[in-house]
């Protein structure tokens, strides 16, 4: 399929994905009044089972009744290995309103996870006359996940994004770690008396964002648990900025203002970019492919790069 144009991922800010549990309807106006981009309801596990049934009656109540501005509004339902997801599924397709944007599928396996759900929304969307089409997206947060990442980005049209879930990650691959993200402190190389830390997170990471791109799904990192540690947060999300994943969750109201600054280029990598783009302009101009910015090689395949950044930064600021 190499002759064939890589898709674009849906063109949306999805910087912050803000969680708040659907049994805390408390917070609901706190999150819609947030700067996250997207927000996800949860009906899974920060649900205890003695409230997914009153969680599910909240969160549908909640989507006609709370204002969510321009946001992404998402419901994160129960795994397919549960006794509640056919029931958050059919409850909320048959009983809330059209401003459900999406639904969010956790602990997904394989492609026929995806097709499962996809089959029962679009059944209920016929019955019930649904004008908006759910979207989907998925977490990646197990072994059987990220083995067949490739399929599961490519299991429906409806699929939008896909995150990485390092808690139930971890579990799956048998990760010796109770941290939900971010450095390991196992996790080091020594050399000459210093220990130097590696990113046990990276190979999935960039496996998912390898699926998403060549199917044209939005990659996003997701939570970090320890919300007392900005700069561990800071430094999680740069990384995963870095390897091409367009944001990350905020599991507390402090970790927003973070994700927001690190997903949205700076002002100073757009204006680099911007030069680049028009050195290259000149030396097109002069007949050339390739030209020296600021002492070092840029040339056609920079005018891609360049791209990325000022296209991300001009949809961010719509
Ligand atoms: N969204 C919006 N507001 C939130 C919030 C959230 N997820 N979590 C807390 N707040 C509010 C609190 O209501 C409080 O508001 P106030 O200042 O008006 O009283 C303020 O932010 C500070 O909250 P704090 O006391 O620090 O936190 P907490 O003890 O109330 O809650 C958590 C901490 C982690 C339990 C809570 O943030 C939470 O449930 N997070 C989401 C968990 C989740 O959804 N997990 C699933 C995905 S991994
Ligand atoms: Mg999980």
């Amino acid at each position: 399929m190499s002759f064939k144009i890589q898709p674009a991922a849906p063109a949306r800010p999805n910087r912050c994905q803000l969680f708040g549990p659907g049994s805390r309807p408390a917070i609901f106006e706190k999150m819609a009044s947030s700067a996250a981009d997207v927000i996800n309801l949860d009906l899974e596990d920060s649900v205890a089972p003695s409230d997914k049934d009153s969680a599910r009656a909240n969160v549908i109540e909640a989507i006609g009744d709370v204002d969510w501005g321009t946001k992404t509004l998402s419901v994160r339902i129960n795994g397919l290995d549960s006794p509640y997801w056919y029931k958050d599924v059919v409850d909320l397709l048959e009983h809330s309103g059209e401003r459900l944007d999406q639904i969010m599928i956790p602990k997904v396996g394989n492609a026929a996870d995806v097709y499962a759900v996809d089959a029962l929304v679009t059944s209920i969307e016929a019955a019930k006359g649904r004008n908006k089409k759910i979207a989907f997206e998925v977490i990646i947060e197990s072994a059987a996940g990220i083995a067949h990442v490739e399929e599961i980005a490519a299991s429906s049209p409806r699929l939008e994004a896909m995150s990485l879930g390092a808690a139930d990650f971890a579990a799956s691959m048998g990760m010796q770690t109770t941290g939900i993200g971010g450095t390991q402190a196992n996790y080091y190389m020594h050399h000459e008396g210093a220990n130097y830390w590696s990113d046990p997170w990276h190979w999935a990471q960039s496996a998912i964002v390898a699926a998403c791109r060549t199917h044209g799904v939005l990659p996003v990192d997701g939570p970090f648990g320890d919300f007392s540690d900005d700069e561990g947060f800071r430094a999680q999300a740069r990384r995963s900025a870095t390897l091409g994943m367009v944001g990350k969750w905020a599991i507390h109201p402090k970790q927003i203002a973070i994700a927001n600054e690190v997903f949205t280029p700076s002002e100073e990598a757009v204006s680099e970019a911007r030069e680049i783009l028009a050195a290259m302009e000149e030396a097109k101009a002069k007949g050339e492919g390739a030209t020296v910015y600021k002492g070092r090689l840029v040339d056609i395949a920079s005018i891609k790069q360049a791209e990325v950044i000022v296209r991300q930064s001009e949809m961010i600021a719509g």
